[in-house]
């Protein structure tokens, strides 16, 4: 049989398969030819949800009520949890009624705040380096992606100077994202204050990512703690890295009831709410005290001591101070860039880290190292650097 001809839509050209998807078939290969190769490339937590979570899921979905459609703006108990939850550790009051829309993850809302506000050539404002959703979520909506690079000599903050003296006309979104990732890099307040202000002058909606605020960060923050911020910023935030449920599928969206209802126009016309049980889980997930966070740090804490030996090892540069669930590094100059250091080490160490320039330009220099795997992984990785074996 022939197949029918068939073009992708044009919305499509220029989107490639994602990083990922083509790295891990390479690595399920090098597996399949027998080789042990140990992945610290992606960011999944690999540690449990508290078991309480579990419980209610079980308990919950046992019922034979609760298996049909759910309203498109979730439960109310899930955001009421929510808006304790924002209160509670970023100072922040919200309307559970009117200020939070319930996502299935930070990375669909994404889509979802591109799809609403932008038309064919409208402009994003998107970090280099940053996570490439941002790129390819404006692209497919027909925005055109303006880069603003993040240097370490700034504190990977944006250079301000800089982009008032640019063209802002057609620009209608900024992508933001503290702690930041792939660097690492924590907000300070100052910093968010002066996004709500370029925001404000500039009507541009500031869109903050915000699913790493709990970890390895004593003191989470969110962009909707500055005062104005609800006129000009919408924020993501997850369940998946803060309470290891990253396949769960559960975020949210914050800001003022307008782009609320804006986003909720068009998600409403994409999926049909989120499984009951669910919900009610994430709800118990969101009551949780510091003891719960504290103790996932404690666990990534010991994996990052084992990072920063690998990276030394690598003869890379790196800041201690990182939040998040990756270390990112500085390949040493004998390297050309992070792709041939991370293709040097998958190669002749049967390990795979991220080269940082998937993450733009800005970051070819760079190695990003995740801290999703126990620690005897990095210890086994560690033993591999110092005693390496013939090419694969
Ligand atoms: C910066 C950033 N934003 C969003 C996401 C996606 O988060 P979620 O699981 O909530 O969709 C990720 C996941 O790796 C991320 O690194």
């Amino acid at each position: 049989m022939i197949a029918i001809d068939m073009q992708t839509g044009k919305r499509l050209e220029g989107i490639g398969e994602y990083y990922f998807s083509q790295k891990l078939r390479e690595i399920d290969e090098l597996k399949k030819a027998g080789k042990d190769i140990i992945n610290l490339g992606i960011g999944s937590p690999d540690l449990p949800p508290h078991p309480e979570v579990i419980r209610v899921l079980n308990s919950e979905s046992a019922k034979s009520n609760v298996h049909g459609y759910q309203g498109y703006k979730g439960i109310a108990p899930f955001r009421n949890a929510i808006a304790q939850w924002y209160n509670k550790w970023y100072g922040v009051e919200l309307n559970p009624e009117t200020e939070i829309l319930p996502l299935i993850g930070s990375k669909e809302g994404i889509m979802h705040v591109c799809m609403t506000y932008l038309d064919k050539g409208d402009e994003v404002l998107v970090p280099n380096p940053g996570y490439p959703t941002y790129r390819s979520a404006v692209k497919l909506a027909g925005g055109k992606c303006v880069d603003y690079k993040l240097r370490e000599k700034n504190n990977y903050e944006p250079d301000f100077d800089k982009l008032e003296k640019s063209r802002l006309k057609k620009v209608k979104l900024m992508f933001v994202n503290y702690p930041h990732m792939p660097t690492g890099q924590l907000p300070t307040f100052r910093l968010f204050e002066k996004l709500v202000a370029f925001g404000n002058a500039h009507d541009i909606l500031i869109v903050h990512d915000n699913p790493y605020s709990f970890i390895l960060n004593e003191h989470p923050m969110s962009l909707l703690s500055v005062d104005g911020a609800k006129d000009c910023v919408v924020e993501l935030n997850s369940l998946s890295k803060s309470h290891n449920m990253a396949g769960w599928r559960i975020g949210m969206l914050c800001g003022g009831k307008e782009r609320i209802d804006d986003v909720l126009r068009f998600k409403s016309n994409m999926d049909s709410g989120m499984f009951l049980p669910v919900q009610m889980a994430a709800t118990k997930a969101l009551s949780f005290e510091r003891d719960w966070h504290d103790g996932v740090n404690s666990v990534y804490k010991k994996r990052q001591e084992r990072v920063f030996e690998l990276l030394r090892l690598l003869k890379c540069k790196f800041s201690k101070d990182q939040a998040g669930l990756f270390v990112w590094a500085k390949v040493p100059s004998n390297y050309e860039d992070g792709y041939t250091l991370s293709d040097d080490v998958l190669y002749h160490n049967n390990v795979f880290i991220t080269p940082g320039g998937i993450f733009g330009e800005a970051g070819r220099k760079y190695v990003r190292v995740s801290l999703c795997a126990p620690v005897e992984k990095f210890d086994e990785a560690v033993s591999r650097i110092k005693n390496p074996k013939s090419k694969i």
